[in-house]
């Protein structure tokens, strides 16, 4: 039976390849919902976009809701720096012509939780955890009725991308990343440590290319597009895949290899705001609240996701 997955997002062009990765895997994915958020662009455009991505698979009736439009307590911070301004620079792709669903991403993820079977719904947040982290707050009964949640975000071995301490999810919103690593449901975490490893190299752009198909040619583009800022600023061989890590963990665990640590989000100091705290070498007595991942098969990666997205 296919595993019900709720994906949070804010697309993003590596938030749109993972939404495509789970579009494109019925037989071990239902995609009960995609719950937008502000984040890499405003919640304007991650809705557009998560619209925009339903539509290019072909799946137009899986339901988009709209979230939140700034996180729990900070002010919110865009990057347009990595995605352009609209957020899915890259891919020329048409208005969509699909609908938002009604009501409030948060409400629906509680509706979704309390009405399905306990342990039956995974949480997948790509990007900052404002929806869920208000949901959690909201309705903390939800938390033992997950299955699992499966996250990308935070940074320990390869510091931070947006601040020297912090990941960009963790960073726009501390909060209710705080509340999430604290929520008590089985937590395993896709960190810079692994997506840094993701990276998409010439050989694997080309595959999209490749393709010949609409979405191949949508999906070179955004890549491509997107991969030019951490080649530039990193001096990386190829952008880092973030995102699609989540959904591949699904597909493919055996592709990642991690620990079980204690995870504490800063919360408090401007020079470390949104640090993901990992106790790694188990130094303190914390209990261990997440499965910090650290290594990923990166052709298998790649194998998996082009493959996949062929099939659509
Ligand atoms: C994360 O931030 C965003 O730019 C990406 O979509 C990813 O979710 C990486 O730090
Ligand atoms: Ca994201």
């Amino acid at each position: 039976m296919a595993r019900k997955i709720i994906i949070d997002t804010d697309p993003g062009q590596d938030d749109a390849a993972a939404i495509l990765l789970a579009l494109a895997a019925p037989d071990d994915l239902e995609v009960l919902a995609i719950t937008a958020v502000a984040g890499n662009v405003p919640l304007s455009l991650t809705t557009v976009n998560s619209l925009k991505m339903v539509e290019l698979a072909g799946r137009p009736e899986v339901p988009v809701y709209a979230g939140c439009d700034r996180p729990m307590v900070r002010p919110l911070i865009t990057a347009e720096y990595v995605h352009g301004k609209t957020g899915l620079d890259g891919a020329d792709l048409p208005d969509p012509v699909t609908s938002l669903a009604p009501g409030h991403a948060v409400d629906r993820i509680i509706e979704l939780v309390m009405s399905h079977e306990p342990g039956s719904i995974t949480l997948c947040p790509l990007g900052p955890l404002t929806n869920i982290g208000t949901a959690l707050a909201k309705a903390p009964e939800i938390a033992p009725r997950l299955a699992e949640i499966v996250l990308m975000g935070g940074g320990f071995f390869e510091g931070g991308n947006t601040t020297p301490a912090a990941e960009f999810n963790i960073y726009v919103d501390p909060q209710a990343a705080d509340l999430v690593f604290r929520c008590g449901a089985p937590l395993t975490v896709m960190p810079l440590d692994v997506t840094h490893r993701a990276l998409m190299l010439p050989r694997h752009l080309d595959r999209f290319a490749q393709m010949g198909t609409r979405l191949g040619t949508a999906v070179h583009g955004m890549l491509a597009f997107y991969e030019r800022y951490d080649v530039e600023k990193y001096g990386m061989e190829g952008g880092p895949l973030h995102d699609p890590c989540v959904i591949a963990y699904l597909l493919r665990p055996d592709l990642f290899g991690g620990r079980q640590v204690n995870v504490a989000v800063e919360v408090e100091s401007e020079l470390t705001m949104g640090m993901t705290v990992v106790d790694w070498w188990g130094m303190t007595s914390r209990p261990r609240n997440a499965r910090w991942m650290g290594s990923i098969d990166a052709d298998g990666f790649f194998d998996l996701l082009v493959d996949r997205l062929s099939r659509l």
